[in-house]
């Protein structure tokens, strides 16, 4: 039996008061839409169907690379009305995986489960929940036999049901073949005037088709988020699902609370992670290396046994084995640090290759530069790289020492083995094996009187 998948996206998500559409919102640094799309896309080999409302276009944009069966519902009466609008898509013999896209935490696996309890029954199986406060939820009614009776919501319940625990997720699989036979049948005799997708448990019954269910273990996983506050507590069981996964693939992390990962994080053994780090995009740590706290890394590579101490931004970088970075450092987009490079603290770096076992201690800036083996950069060295129009560069050759307080006015290139004075100003190249001084000759003035206050 094939899988088509079906994500409901059109509801309006008036309570995020947003101008950004509700399943646009990020949780873990990715829409809830995309997580929705990704946790179900190795499911089915179909495209997956959406079915959104008017004005889809940030929607559509936010997954352009996609290919997505997009179908509008123009009004939106209900989620079986949201179903109803699938339909010309469906064959009668595909199972129908059917998400919403507002509950952005549902593992792969849970739908792998639903999708085996429904094809070794009738093909009907719905996720239910059980929840210690179930007001808002579709509550589940069972038979004597354990499936599922009906389905009432909440506005819906009759005195004394309202206690009931378990809870419909909003998650099913179904075969097309029902939806196409009952959901045209729905009607909107209840009190919220809508067509329910769960009326169909009751066609279900009238035909003696068993509707069975699976319970996740753990309700955050079906947590859904319709305003700021559902947002933050879907982030932070994100974060801590991302922390607990880390904890037993051998991380240490100082504390599981205080560690963010926006994007991808892929690490080695004995890998270390201090306090308040913020981690985005696709981040590589290899064995051994330490992030010291409030550090944030993004997009970024650090090779074995390196570390970045507290409070460093590094975006975009490349950073070889047994480096030491910070504390208080930036490198920018485009650096790539060899091994043993040693960078400082207040540095910044952009767009830079710095090569083994050379040094940026302290309070420099370092940008559109080849830097060599062996050099030693020296305090507040600054590479004046802009003259308000263009970016040239600086190249900085081996075993090249540099003065503190040094300019180098691009494009200039200082040759192996020179030694720059402290407090010069570099415009010519400078040959190999040179010393280059160009700051004016210190003057002596003895017995030199300071100038006194007016009237003393
Ligand atoms: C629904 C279920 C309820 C379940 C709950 C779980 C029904 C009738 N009720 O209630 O049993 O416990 O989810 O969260 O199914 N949508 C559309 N078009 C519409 C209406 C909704 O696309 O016309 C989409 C929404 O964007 C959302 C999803 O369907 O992604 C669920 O809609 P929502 O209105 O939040 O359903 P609930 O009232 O919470
Ligand atoms: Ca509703």
């Amino acid at each position: 039996m094939s899988i088509r998948i079906v994500v409901l996206a059109a509801g309006l998500g008036k309570r995020m008061k947003s101008a950004l559409p509700k399943v646009l919102h990020t949780v873990g640094g990715k829409s809830m839409f995309v997580r929705v799309l990704d946790a179900a896309a190795s499911l089915s080999e179909k495209p997956p169907i959406v079915i959104h409302g008017k004005n889809p276009d940030a929607l559509k944009a936010s997954v352009s690379n996609r290919v997505i069966n997009w179908v509008l519902q123009s009004e939106q009466r209900g989620t079986g009305h949201a179903v109803l609008q699938a339909l010309p898509y469906l064959e009668d013999s595909e199972l129908v995986v059917i998400l919403c896209a507002d509950v952005p935490l549902i593992k792969t696996e849970t739908l792998q489960r639903l999708v085996e309890t429904a094809k070794s029954s009738q093909g009907f199986s719905v996720l239910t929940v059980t929840l210690d406060n179930p007001e808002g939820y579709g509550r589940i009614f069972r038979k004597e036999d354990g499936t599922v009776e009906k389905i009432v919501e909440t506005v819906d319940l009759e005195e004394g049901d309202q206690k009931i625990a378990e809870c419909n997720s909003g998650i099913f699989a179904i075969q097309a073949g029902y939806l196409k036979r009952w959901l045209p049948n729905l009607n909107e005799r209840n009190l919220q005037n809508e067509l329910y997708l769960t009326d169909c448990v009751f066609f279900a019954n009238e035909e003696k088709v068993k509707v069975v269910s699976l319970s996740v273990e753990n309700p955050t996983e079906v947590l859904g988020v319709n305003d700021r506050k559902q947002l933050a507590q879907a982030e932070r069981v994100f974060q801590s699902r991302i922390a607990n996964n880390l904890l037993e693939s051998g991380v240490t992390l100082l504390d599981p609370s205080r560690l963010d990962v926006r994007g991808e994080l892929l690490l080695g053994r004995d890998v270390t992670i201090d306090v308040n780090v913020i981690f985005e995009g696709r981040v590589v740590l290899e064995d051994g290396v330490y992030i010291g706290p409030n550090s944030i890394v993004k997009n970024s590579e650090i090779g074995e046994n390196s570390v970045v101490r507290e409070h460093c931004v590094l975006e975009s970088v490349s950073v070889e084995a047994d480096c030491r970075i910070g504390p208080f450092c930036r490198l920018r987009p485009h650096t790539r640090l060899a091994r043993e490079v040693t960078v400082g603290n207040f540095v910044e770096i952009k767009n830079s290759l710095i090569k083994e076992n050379s040094k940026v201690n302290h309070l420099s800036y370092v940008g559109d530069a080849d830097v060599g083996e062996r050099v030693n950069i020296g305090a507040g060295t600054i590479t004046c790289n802009y003259d308000g129009a263009n970016k040239s560069k600086t190249i900085i050759e081996d075993d090249v020492f540099v003065g503190s307080n040094t300019e180098l006015v691009a494009p200039v290139k200082i040759s192996s083995g020179s030694t720059i004075g402290a407090g010069s100003t570099v415009t010519k190249n400078v040959e190999e094996n040179t010393l280059v001084v160009s700051r004016v000759a210190q003057k002596s003035i003895a017995g030199w009187q300071r100038p006194k206050k007016d009237g003393t």
